[in-house]
């Protein structure tokens, strides 16, 4: 009897052991996957936005289909924009997903999955605007989340170190500047600024398109250089894009239908 008690004890000490040390390995959940975490911007709608305590928007859902399809365990959360950036850079992140477009300038410090959506530059403005082009809005306030494609597009046309461009730390705070007259324009990306006009009626805001001035560009996974997880991500962009889930996913968020042989042949 006493020896078994003891070995019952020592069976139990070794077990307790045994479980501490598989959870110690800290970025391993129980079934000793690594639980990858991807960082977003939340006020980004329809790609990202919060829903009480979670991400969600067609960032959230792609992320999560590609995620699934790679068989890989992750977690997102909103960083905010700089520490998503700055994250991917020292892989304290994983990666980032939010409406984030492939640059050049970029590809010299991340990597970046396929990419996923179309995009472009829009300026958005008070309704019974004169503004026609992107050269009209040249002495005025503009408005630019800081460090983004939009902020480099108000650069190219008024200057770098220009006073009329104020930088805000969020997608949402260009939006409430516009709104409160802190700046006239906001240059930022379409699909972002057509959902905010349209689920905001009393803002009273339109939008002025320039496919002349402005360039096309692509979202994809941002990912650090040199990232273990790019072929695994690709390759599950991929198949969601040719087994539906992709179109699936659009059509949730989306009017119309993605033109996805163009998505799968650029070459941003
Ligand atoms: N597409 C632009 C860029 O990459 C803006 C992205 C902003 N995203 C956000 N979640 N606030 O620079």
């Amino acid at each position: 009897m006493k020896t078994v008690k003891k070995l019952m004890l020592v069976t139990g000490l070794f077990s307790v052991i045994f479980l501490s040390a598989c959870v110690s390995n800290n970025e391993s959940s129980g079934s000793g996957k690594e639980t990858l975490t991807f960082g977003t911007e939340a006020t980004f709608a329809p790609f990202e936005s919060m829903e009480g305590d979670k991400v969600v928007g067609f960032d959230a859902d792609l992320l999560d289909a590609v995620m699934k399809e790679a068989g890989l365990d992750y977690e997102f959360k909103n960083t905010g924009w700089d520490p998503m950036l700055v994250g991917v850079k020292d892989e304290s992140l994983a990666g980032g997903a939010a409406g984030i477009t492939i640059t050049d300038e970029r590809k010299e410090t991340y990597d970046f999955s396929a990419p996923y959506f179309e995009a472009m530059q829009t300026i958005a403005t008070t309704e019974g605007t004169d503004i026609q082009s992107a050269e009209d809005i040249k002495g005025m306030k503009i408005g630019v989340q800081n460090g983004t494609t939009g902020d480099s597009a108000a650069q190219q046309l008024v200057g770098e170190n220009s006073t009329d461009i104020s930088k805000y730390e969020s997608s949402a705070a260009t939006m409430m500047a516009l709104q409160n007259g802190d700046v006239e324009v906001v240059i930022t990306d379409n699909g972002v600024a057509q959902h905010y006009v349209k689920n905001n009626p009393d803002a009273n805001l339109t939008l002025i398109d320039d496919k002349d001035s402005f360039e096309q560009e692509y979202y994809g996974i941002l990912l650090p250089k040199g990232s273990e997880h790019k072929e695994a991500i690709d390759e599950a962009m991929q198949t969601i894009m040719e087994n539906g889930t992709y179109e699936e996913i659009y059509s949730e968020w989306f009017e119309g239908t993605p033109d996805i042989e163009a998505l799968e042949s650029a070459q941003p």
